[in-house]
Formats: structure tokens, sequence, C-alpha cells
């Protein structure tokens, strides 16, 4: 049993023993599950299936009259109860104005479900929720959601989309960018705390049901092709893909949503097995599941339904309880159970998942937002900061040779060059909630408050996208004249997210031709990179003398980049993803398996490596540099051998041997030797952030159990093997101090 449901269930030991004693002074307050079967009861079959349905605004029915299509009635359909739950419909007054219709004209006054995909903020946007896990700061991650949720409930969403924990080895795939990246570790300690962030209590009134999505192996899809199969072993998607979901239900996620890919043929939206077995009942998750959009209409073009009728079969028995938009559940569900096809608890178990998300998070006693938070709660001086604060933590320095970085405040002139230094839209990346890009501070605005006596020269040079070459030489010609340039390049923020897989991963358009052109001039210059994924960045890691990682900064993130670049903040941030050279060597991820031939010797042939690339990435996992630097030494371990119920201690010294204050990420490694199956050749087991002045030094602990080396062994059990253990700890996936222990039986 989770450390969450032993406290889950002591809670509900205490409740039994308090109502107990309280039953003979006054009536026990009814439970949730009572209220739910209550009501339950009440219900028809037909009322049972309008919670499992959820609608978009403005939907189509599917009947057209005159050559227009016809849209749903929605009110009429709420006073019917034919609807559980609505998406994008935003604003107090409008998710008021229809609550209204289904609290007081619906026969049984359920109350409507509003979700919405509140993915890095509601209007106060954040960071993109890569840029988030790279700060590998979990309070970080829990805060923006904290403040994403109060905004969004205030303007009545009680349910977001959010977070995406799929894992992603595949920076073709444009969803990357949505996720905590490659590592199911970190992965599970960003998944934890987004949970905690949106949920809190979740019946109070600015939190809102989070929805772990998208389960499962999205990220997954071959080639990086979004939507695209997926296929792989047991062992995997357990070892990999299914760690951060669990730790979301471990952390009491409200709901999940099944995703648009197949797993060795069978689609997520109608996997018994990822859904009953695994989520259901290995897991005990007791929420509900909804379906990706129309991805129960689409088991028809996967080729698994004959029809929607057949669709909304396969989907409502393999476990997806609500259906988000296919119209499928509300069309043929009915006539599937009296024909005997879905057995009659199935719908009682889905509707009994969504009533009781619905009674936790209050909606039936406090139905309504007070419309006055609107204005107050959103968009406030202390939600900025925090996004100002998180992407100051989330932006990651590449490279600094020579000490390029930070640059003095009283440099004479600086040319701000390229597409994105002055684009507010770009700020925000992709799926921004209600954020206008009229908030958004950008990167030129951010250098202007930053040095307000420098003379700055800007240019465009090119577009992101454009192939026109013409604006290269006025930016050459600006370069010319500064002292220093800085050029921000990248990708848009709609080139990356759903539907936005890549297949070339450099800077697109002509910005490296706009960058070499602007290098020849000699300046001392500063790359700053805004974008979603990993790009391969082979020519600029070698030319370029400072490379700075901002992905999507948010609504601050202009502010943010410029303090870093000025040094009123020191850059922490480390990669939560692999950068690969180039895109032949896709997936690269670090903590792979050692093959039969691994490679050590660069004249040998049989080896497992490239004829024409190092197997090594640009960039590798938990990389990333600070103005100041970090010096690792005196790595103990409380004892070599680790038996049944023991733990070890793992300390290492941390220096500031720099001359200024720094964070500094921590990693912590191990590797499994010898086991009944091939394990990684390193595994995160543990981080910390840790903050040091100059000459300061701290001792950082880890700690290791048995359980924490457990693996799915050969036999498809979760256990760990006796035998010899290597551990590190360093900076990065690729750096650490080394040292060993053996786990007894
Ligand atoms: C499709 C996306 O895959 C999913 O992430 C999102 O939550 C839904 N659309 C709803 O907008």
């Amino acid at each position: 049993m989770s450390p969450r449901k032993i406290r889950q269930a002591l809670a509900a030991l205490v409740l039994l023993v308090v109502c107990a004693s309280a039953q003979t002074a006054s009536a026990p307050q009814k439970s949730v599950d009572q209220r739910v079967d209550e009501l339950l009861s009440k219900m028809t079959l037909e009322e049972k299936i309008g919670q499992l349905n959820q609608i978009n605004q403005g939907m189509p029915t599917g009947t057209v009259v005159n050559g227009n299509p016809v849209t749903l009635n929605v009110e009429q359909a709420v006073t019917e109860g034919r609807i559980g739950s609505m998406l994008n419909v935003t604003g107090a007054a409008d998710t008021n104005r229809l609550q209204k219709i289904a609290i007081e004209k619906s026969r049984l006054h359920i109350p409507l479900l509003f979700g919405f995909d509140v993915i890095h903020g509601y209007r106060t946007v954040f960071p993109i929720p890569l840029a988030i896990a790279s700060s590998w700061d979990p309070e970080s991650a829990k805060l923006s959601a904290q403040v994403a949720a109060r905004e969004a409930t205030a303007a009545g969403i009680r349910w977001t989309f959010a977070p995406m924990v799929d894992i992603a080895r595949d920076p073709r795939w444009g969803r990357i960018a949505e996720g905590a990246g490659e590592d199911p570790f970190l992965g599970a300690a960003i998944a934890r705390a987004y949970v905690q962030g949106f949920q809190g209590e979740l019946n109070s009134p600015d939190h809102m049901a989070a929805c772990a999505k998208h389960y499962v192996a999205y990220g997954a899809a071959e080639a990086g092709r979004d939507y695209n199969s997926v296929d792989l072993s047991e062992r995997r998607l357990r070892e990999t893909y299914l760690p951060p979901f669990e730790a979301a239900e471990d952390a009491g996620v409200a709901t999940f949503m099944s995703s648009f890919n197949t797993i060795d043929g069978i689609p997520a939206s109608a996997n018994p097995f990822t859904l009953r077995k695994v989520l259901k009942g290995e897991w005990g998750f007791k929420g509900f599941v909804v379906s990706d959009w129309n991805s129960v209409g689409e088991l028809i073009p996967h080729g698994v339904a004959a029809d929607g009728a057949d669709a909304a079969r396969l989907a409502l028995n393999a476990g997806v309880d609500m259906d988000m938009c296919s119209g499928d559940y509300i069309r043929y569900v009915a006539g599937l159970v009296k024909a005997g096809t879905i057995p009659e608890s199935v719908v009682d178990d889905a509707a009994r998942r969504i009533l009781r998300v619905k009674f936790e998070l209050g909606l039936f006693d406090h139905p309504y937002t007070d419309e006055k938070r609107e204005a107050n709660d959103t968009l406030t001086s202390t939600n900025m900061e925090a996004a100002r604060d998180i992407a100051e933590k989330s932006i990651v320095l590449l490279k600094n040779d020579k000490d390029t970085l930070p640059l003095s405040k009283s440099v004479r002139s600086i040319a701000v060059i390229g597409p994105l230094a002055d684009s507010q839209i770009d700020m925000l990346g992709n799926w921004i909630g209600k954020g206008e890009a009229k908030d958004a501070v950008t990167i030129l605005e951010g250098i202007k408050a930053e040095a307000p006596e420098a003379k700055l020269i800007v240019s465009k040079g090119v577009g992101v996208l454009d192939p026109s070459e013409e604006g290269i030489a006025e930016a050459v010609n600006a370069a010319r004249q500064a002292d220093v340039a800085v050029l921000v390049l990248g990708e848009k923020g709609e080139m990356t997210g759903e539907a936005a897989s890549r297949a070339k991963l450099g800077l697109p358009g002509k910005q490296e031709k706009l960058l070499r052109a602007v290098m020849a001039t000699g300046k001392p210059l500063v790359l700053v990179l805004m974008n979603g994924r990993p790009l391969t960045l082979e020519w600029e890691a070698r030319h370029v003398p400072a490379i700075v990682e901002a992905w999507f900064p948010g609504v601050q993130g202009g502010n943010a980049v410029a303090r870093i670049l000025f040094g009123d903040v020191n850059p922490s941030a480390k990669l939560p993803v692999t950068f690969p050279r180039s895109i032949g060597q896709i997936p690269l991820y670090y903590n792979a398996l050692s093959t039969g031939r691994p490679f050590t010797d660069p004249k040998a042939k049989y080896e497992s490596r490239y004829l024409d690339s190092p197997n090594t990435p640009e960039f590798p996992f938990g990389y990333g540099l600070s103005y100041t630097k970090f010096a690792y030494s005196n790595l103990q371990l409380s004892t070599a051998r680790l038996g049944n119920t023991g733990v070890i201690k793992v300390t290492a010294e941390v220096e500031n041997t720099g001359n200024r204050a720094g964070d500094e990420i921590v990693q912590f490694y191990t590797r499994d030797l010898v086991a009944s199956v091939s394990r990684p050749v390193k595994e995160l087991k543990g981080f910390q952030r840790v903050s040091l002045r100059p000459g300061e030094k701290k001792t950082v602990e880890f700690t290791i159990n048995r359980k924490q080396v457990a693996f799915w062994n050969a036999d498809m059990k979760y256990a760990a093997e006796p035998g010899k253990f290597e551990v590190w700890v360093g900076p990065s996936s690729m750096e650490g101090l080394e040292g060993s222990f053996v786990l007894v039986e």
C-alpha cells in the first residue's frame, strides 16, 4: 500500500469512529460514496449515460439542414441531463449561465464539470512544461499549477487536462514540449507536484481536478510523428512510460485521459490491459478516465471498430468512462446495454466515478464561481512574480566560453537580432490557455529594462520560416556597430505541441545563415534559443561562444532572460532531455541498456557505433552551466552492503569554488551491474537543488533502499536482485563521483 493509500485508510477509520460516537448526538454527515449511491439509485439509464458524455461548445450534431451543419442545442441537452461535462467554455458568466441550467432545470440537478487545457498557466502564462522540468524543482511546478488553478477556477473551470506526464525520448515529436522530458524518475517527481498544485484540497473553490495524460505511451510514437503507432514491450511500458502516471495516481489525481495511439496494435482508448488491469486494477484508481478528443471515434480508422456503436462498446468496456466529443456514447450506449453487449454495471461504474469526482470537487454544494474573483485573481502581480521566478529557474546555460556572459550593464551598445527577439506571442509557446500576447515581455524589452543606458540596435534579420535572406545584411551591419550581439533564434510557439512533429531539428528557415553571417563579424555573440524541443546544434555548439536555452519562457520570459544575460540571476537549470547531435541518433537517451558490444575504442569496427557520428549527445541529460563553478568531493556510502530492510546513506560534498552565489542541481544515479535482464547504464534515483554562496561547501545526502533498485525482472515481477551496484553523485548524467555497494539477500 502506498503512503497516500495508508493515509486514506487511516482517515476513513477515524471518520468511522467519529461517526459512530456522534451517532447518538446528531445524524452523521453522509460520505461521498453514500451520496453517489443515493443519486445513482434515482437515475435512469439515459441520465447515467448523459454523465459519460462530454461536449465542446458549438458541437455539430451530425445533421445538416439546407447545407448548414446543425449545432447541438446545449441548453436543451443540459436540461435533459444528456451532458456530464463541457470543454472549452471559459469565463465566469458563461460557466455560471450553463451551470444554472443544469442545477435548476435538469431533473436531478447534477452540476456540469467544465474542463479546459490549463497546461502552463491560464491567463498568466508560465514557461512551457519542458522548461519547468528544467528547473528540477517540483515546488516550481506546484506553484505554477496553484496559480493556474486559482485563475481558471475564477472562470468556473474546475478541471484541467494536465499534467501531461508522457515520457518523450524523441524530439521530433512536438508534444515533448508539454511534458517533463525523458526520465521516469524526474517525470514522476514533477507529475506529483503538478497534481498537488492543481488539486490541493479538491473541494476548495480555487483548486481543480487534474488529469494525467495521455495514458499511455503516446510519447513513443514511431518516428516522432504525432498520433503514430506505438509498439513496445510490457517491460519498457512498465519501467519507463508508466511510472509518472503511477506517481500521479499515487498523488491522488482525479482523472486520466486515454491517448490516441495504439500499443501493440490495441488503441489506448480501447485497451483493457492498460485501463482495467493496470490502472483500475493494480493501482486501484478510483477516479475516472476521459478519452482524448474523439479517440473513441478514431477506433474506426484504427481499424478495430466497424462503426460508432462498435467503438463505444470497445472503449466503455475497456474502461474509458467519459467520451470526449465523439458523441458515440450518447448515441449508442443505451442500445448496447439493452442488447446486452455492454453490461449495465459498466455504465454504473463509469457514472459512479464521474459523480464521485463532482462530489469531491464540492460542485453539488457550490456549483457556481464567484464572478468577482475573475478580476481579482487574474494576472496579479504575485502571479507575474511567480512566472518570472520560475522562468529564471528554467533557463539553461548551454555554453559560455571565455565568460562571454554575463554581459556588463555598462556596455555601450547591443545589437539585438533575430525574429524572436521582440515577438510577444512566441514568448508563450503553445497551449496558452487564455494567455494573451499583449501581456508578454519580450527579450528586447527585458534587455531595455536591464541596460537602460545601452544603445540598442535592433534588426530582425530573417523570419523564423521565411525563405528570404534580404534582412541579413542589415543584421550584420547592426552587429558591426555594436559592442556585442544578442541573437534570439529558434522556433515559433506554434511549431511545438500537438500535430507539430518535425523531421528536421536544426534552426528553421534561414536562421543559421543569419547566425553564421553575424558570427563572421567577429563581435562577441550570445545566442538565446527559444524552442520547445531539443534542437540539433552541431555548428552552433562548436562556434558560438555563449548559448542560452530559454525554451518558451512565458509571460515574464523577457525579464527572466535579461536578468540572466546581465548576471542578476545566475543560471541554474539543467536539461531534462538529451540534445542529440543529429537526427540520425534519435532516439537518444541517457538511461539506455548496454549492448553486447559497447563502444570503447574509436579504431574498432565491430562495436555499437556510427561510421559518421560519435554516440554521445551534443548536450546530455542533466547538463547545464552556471556563472560559478561547483566542485564535487568525498563520496561516502554509509555501508557497502544493503540488506532487505536497510538503507544506505550516500553523501558527497559540493563546494562553490567560484565568486558568485549559485544553485547547483546535484544528481544521484545508480547502475545494477548484473541482473536477470539487461539494466540501464545509469538511472536517476535522486536530485537536490542546493544554494551555495562563494566558497561555501555543503554535504548533500541521498538514501537508497532495496525498493528503489527494484525493476521488472525476467519473470515480469517487480523485485530487486542481489549483486553489485554502481552509484554516482554529480552535476549531469555524464559526470560524477563514483562508488559502489552490494545488495545482499
Ligand atoms: C487533444 C489533445 O491531445 C489533448 O491533450 C487535449 O487535452 C484535448 N485535445 C482537449 O483539448
